[in-house]
């Protein structure tokens, strides 16, 4: 069977920004930049965007482009004993971080529709810990299923699988050309509205204010650095799916500029509404920005809802801020679950329906462990692990098996064939030596706060059953899979690049 193609090439844009552009856009970049200096986090941010960010989106255009295959099939065309590395690359994120990912999500549709009548009441905070999630003292005690979180979850999956189901061209396609324009529809009437609040003009100081001081610490970069690996949604064999369904004929470096640009411009414009409406809530309070702003999950949660309640019309303003997130994550939760099927559909040759009903199913079953009461605990270790040393060492690995096997230069060659800019020797040098050694570096950071004390105050037992584990047992199945036997021969087709021209 041929393999599924996109129907324009606007299409795979609009695909791969609709992964891109996902909670983390909205919450992350707008705590981290607040964190980190203000404005002068666009620093390292940018210089991030140049030197990892773009040339690694470059990387997976170019190798699912070149070798016409999900993460494993292009890896096992490289070198097959390098497969199982695509595998444990989809396999931590299908089973990983997207079951998280959807709860969250479940969560958005449940304040979307609490925004309707406040339903948050005077006390947010302790509504969001004490009532909505209910947490438990420590991930040991999951608790109960907490059932609108499950109801939630259930909508998120069915909308996910129907996607899914309906294929590249009717359903991913289809879907990120509606999503993505409401996206932005939605967004700007965030914006505009939020800068008509009084004190909005004191919320964008504290956001663009540069505090050059900060650029000083580590971790702004160590942050800067994740962050824009998580927001382009690299490392996982997203990229090298979406772009193994380009037709021969596809401008790879273009694409990824947009693409990222597009993400990271989203991004600081969402940082406007954020920031305008805490600065609202500072007028309108009396407190300073630093008390009313609130970490990570907090800020949509806790911060964003206090100042929903005191805003005038703020019950729709909340139900469009909430249906942003909720538009944002579909569509990157799309992105992950097609990453595992069409590795599935690649080595296996299985029915990309069947396949999609089943993974769906699978997945929907495992994210209820994040709908208990416990959910918040084991979201919390399962991200830092999975998104600190997962994905780090995925990306390591990832450079060396590209970047040396199969070859920079050889890959830049097919790269510049195709696409109208052409990139440079530069890239090579950073995709073979800079951005691994920026990897480790960020590792051996890591690990090195990680021994200092337990993270976030777990057990140590906690930690490693849940966050070390999960690794472990994604990398054993991984070595499985890889091992089976390939019912489709894909494997033994050769790249475009191996193909003679005239
Ligand atoms: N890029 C998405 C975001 O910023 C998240 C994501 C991560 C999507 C990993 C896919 C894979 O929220």
């Amino acid at each position: 069977m041929a393999r599924e193609e996109w129907n324009s090439q606007l299409g795979f844009l609009l695909a791969a920004v609709g992964s891109a552009i996902g909670l983390g856009n909205i919450w992350r970049f707008s705590y981290l930049a607040y964190e980190h200096g203000g404005g002068a986090f666009l620093i390292p941010y940018i210089i991030a965007l140049l030197t990892a960010g773009i040339p690694l989106l470059i990387l997976e255009y170019g190798i699912g482009h070149e070798r016409i295959g999900s993460a494993p099939l292009a890896y096992a065309k490289i070198r097959k004993n390098w497969e199982w590395l695509g595998w444990w690359a989809v396999l931590f994120v299908m089973f990983g971080i997207v079951l998280y990912y959807s709860a969250v999500i479940s969560w958005c549709l449940n304040y979307f529709l609490l925004s309707f009548n406040l339903g948050w009441g005077d006390d947010p905070d302790s509504f969001f810990f004490k009532e909505f999630l209910r947490v438990s003292e420590s991930p040991s005690e999951p608790g109960e299923i907490r059932t609108p979180i499950l109801y939630g979850l259930m909508v998120v999956w069915l909308i996910s699988w129907a996607v899914i189901y309906r294929g590249v061209q009717r359903g991913i396609e289809l879907a990120n050309k509606i999503l993505m324009p409401l996206l932005l529809l939605l967004i700007t009437v965030l914006v505009v509205w939020a800068l008509t609040l009084e004190g909005a003009m004191e919320g964008l100081k504290a956001y663009v204010t540069p505090d050059f001081n900060k650029l000083s610490k580590p971790e702004v970069w160590i942050d800067a650095y994740s962050q824009v690996f998580f927001t382009l949604s690299l490392g996982f064999g997203i990229m090298i799916a979406y772009a193994s369904y380009l037709p021969e004929k596809a401008n790879i470096t273009r694409y990824a500029l947009l693409t990222a640009g597009i993400n990271s411009g989203f991004s600081i414009f969402a940082g406007i509404a954020v920031f305008a409406v805490l600065g609202f809530m500072a007028t309108t309070t009396g407190k300073p920005m630093s008390e009313v702003v609130s970490q990570s999950i907090g800020l949509a949660f806790v911060a964003y809802p206090k100042a929903i309640s005191l805003m005038p019309g703020g019950n729709i303003f909340g139900a469009v801020f909430f249906l942003c997130l909720v538009v944002a994550g579909i569509s990157s939760a799309v992105s992950i679950i097609e990453a595992f099927i069409a590795a599935l559909v690649d080595k296996f040759g299985v029915s990309r329906k069947k396949s999609a009903t089943m993974i769906s199913v699978l997945g929907f079953l495992g994210a209820i462990i994040f709908t208990t009461q416990g959910g918040l605990l084991w979201l919390d270790i399962v991200d830092h692990f999975l998104t600190h040393y997962g994905l780090i060492m995925v990306g390591i690995l990832e450079c060396i098996v590209v970047g040396w096997l199969f070859g920079t230069e050889r890959l830049r060659r097919h790269i510049n064939r195709v696409s109208s800019l052409n990139i440079g020797i530069w890239w090579d040098l950073l995709i073979r030596f800079f951005i691994p050694m920026i990897l480790a570096l960020i590792f051996i950071g890591d690990l090195y706060t990680e021994l200092q004390k337990p993270y976030g105050g777990y057990s140590w037992t906690s930690l490693v059953l849940i966050g070390r584990d999960w690794l472990m047992v994604t990398l054993a199945v991984a070595f499985l899979i890889a091992s089976m036997p390939w019912r489709t021969g894909h494997h033994k087709l050769e790249g475009r690049s191996s193909i003679k021209k005239d």
